[in-house]
């Protein structure tokens, strides 16, 4: 039992970067299984800051090797550029540490495009996806179209024509069904001959990597991208990713089995963000919702890594929490940015929702029964007192230590670690 499994229980950016960097300083591989460079991972060391969206938050160690797993949809172009992004900072970037599985499959201009052309065609009812091609790369999967990254090592002229085919195709879509211009198939063409040259040592079965560093008794992160509650069938469909942020997305995603699995850390954000549309039962809106997003001026304000978005802004939501314990058996909790949460003199608990005049406790299947659904909100104390360079609880303002032992008592599982700061160091293990 030897992997330990970081997953987002919220709606994404809950701080899943720092926490797996934290813990990668005692493992030996860090693996991605789902999404692709729609997530924004932000690790902090000293005053450098690492924005990581398809690497593993784990290659900052030389030690750590770094794997893509097949679960994952991979831009090759946003790759290479964040692969060359971290070389010019000093990190090893060779393919002895760095493995992108055989089975995940490429992202292509045309999704790009057509991620853009569905999103203009829903209109109000847009998703507000990131436009990175997720959702049509996660469609060609499921329609047995799309093109894998073991096919980079079947020879350009291959490989050439299975990209030819695809991408005449989805001309066909672009033109007819979204009135858009068609791509340039060639350029496309020779632009993916280059990646797929660059990227071909990198190739790698993912499932087998890990299961020779099972055998070596090796230590293994599987960390999570996006969150629980954007799942492609636990979350709040259709306002959801294209793939599985939960705890079965790791098996299919690394390709190991259940009996590996020793913790599932689900990191949790002291309050709740959103990015994108859909409901929200907790969302704030004027001073409050101001006061936890921050203007901008700091990193960690609540605005997209990856799109610069404003973040939807709310108070901690915990039906939502026990749904992720629930979903992914989360073993513990990693708690982050409780230091935001100095600045209110009053906190708010969403402990149920009352829902046409009921009060339920658990997340609802139906979309629109949760937009229906109205907080009911357990008010405690705050504390008002800066707690960045707390390192133990008993650092912490009695109040501070009240809101943590009341999530853990109202979600029902331990905090197995706090974090009051971006840092590495602004951690309080447990
Ligand atoms: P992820 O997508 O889950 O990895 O989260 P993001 O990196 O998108 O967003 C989290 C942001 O909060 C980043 O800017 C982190 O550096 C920052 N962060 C993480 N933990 C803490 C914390 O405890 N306190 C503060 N103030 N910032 C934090
Ligand atoms: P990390 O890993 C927050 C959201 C988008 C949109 C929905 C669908 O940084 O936590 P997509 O482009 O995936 O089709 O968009 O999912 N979304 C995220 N929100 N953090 C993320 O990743 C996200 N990845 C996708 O905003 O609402
Ligand atoms: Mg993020």
């Amino acid at each position: 039992m030897a992997i330990t499994v970081i997953l987002g229980a919220q709606w994404g950016d809950e701080g899943k970067g720092k926490i797996t960097d934290m813990l990668a300083a005692e493992a030996n591989i860090v693996a991605r299984f789902s999404g692709g460079d729609n997530a924004g991972h932000t690790v902090t060391v000293g005053t450098e800051r690492f924005a990581l969206h398809l690497i593993p938050s784990g290659i900052l160690y030389p030690r750590v090797t770094c794997l893509l797993g097949g679960g994952m949809v991979v831009n090759p172009k946003r790759l290479l550029a964040e692969m060359e992004g971290l070389e010019a900072r000093g990190v090893d970037m060779s393919p002895a540490r760095l493995k992108l599985s055989g089975r995940a499959h490429l992202i292509m201009p045309y999704h790009i495009a057509l991620d853009g052309a569905a999103e203009g065609a829903r209109g109000g009812a847009a998703i507000g996806t990131t436009k990175r091609g997720i959702g049509p790369a996660y469609t060609d999967k499921t329609a047995r179209s799309g093109i894998r990254a073991q096919e980079m090592l079947h020879g350009p002229l291959t490989f050439a024509e299975r990209i030819r085919q695809q991408a005449e195709a989805k001309n066909k879509v672009l033109e007819s069904v979204y009135d858009q211009p068609p791509l340039d198939v060639e350029s496309i063409v020779e632009e993916y001959l280059t990646y797929a040259k660059r990227l071909a040592p990198y190739v790698s079965s993912v499932s087998d990597e890990i299961a020779r560093a099972l055998r070596s008794r090796q230590r293994i992160l599987a960390e999570g991208a996006q969150g629980t509650l954007l799942d492609l069938d636990h979350g709040s469909y259709p306002f959801v990713t294209s793939s599985h942020p939960t705890i079965g997305g790791v098996l299919i995603g690394l390709g190991v089995g259940p009996q590996h699995i020793e913790r599932v850390v689900g990191v949790v954000k002291a309050y709740q963000t959103r990015v994108g549309a859909g409901p929200m039962p907790t969302e704030l809106s004027g001073e409050l919702a101001d006061a936890l997003r921050g203007s901008g001026s700091q990193p960690w304000d609540e605005f997209g890594t990856t799109t610069g978005r404003p973040r939807r802004c709310g108070w901690l939501d915990i039906v939502t929490l026990r749904h992720a314990t629930r979903v992914n058996g989360l073993t513990e909790m990693a708690i982050t940015k409780l230091d935001i949460l100095s600045r209110f003199d009053t906190l708010q608990l969403c402990v149920a929702y009352e829902v046409d005049g009921q009060t339920i406790e658990t997340f609802p299947v139906d979309l629109t029964t949760l937009a229906r659904c109205r907080p009911v909100y357990e008010s405690l104390p705050g504390w008002g007192t800066d707690i960045t360079s707390a390192r133990t609880t008993s650092d912490l303002p009695q109040q501070a230590r009240g809101y943590v032992s009341r999530i853990e008592e109202l979600v029902g599982i331990p905090a197995a670690c706090i974090s009051v700061g971006p840092g590495r160091d602004q951690t309080i293990r447990m």
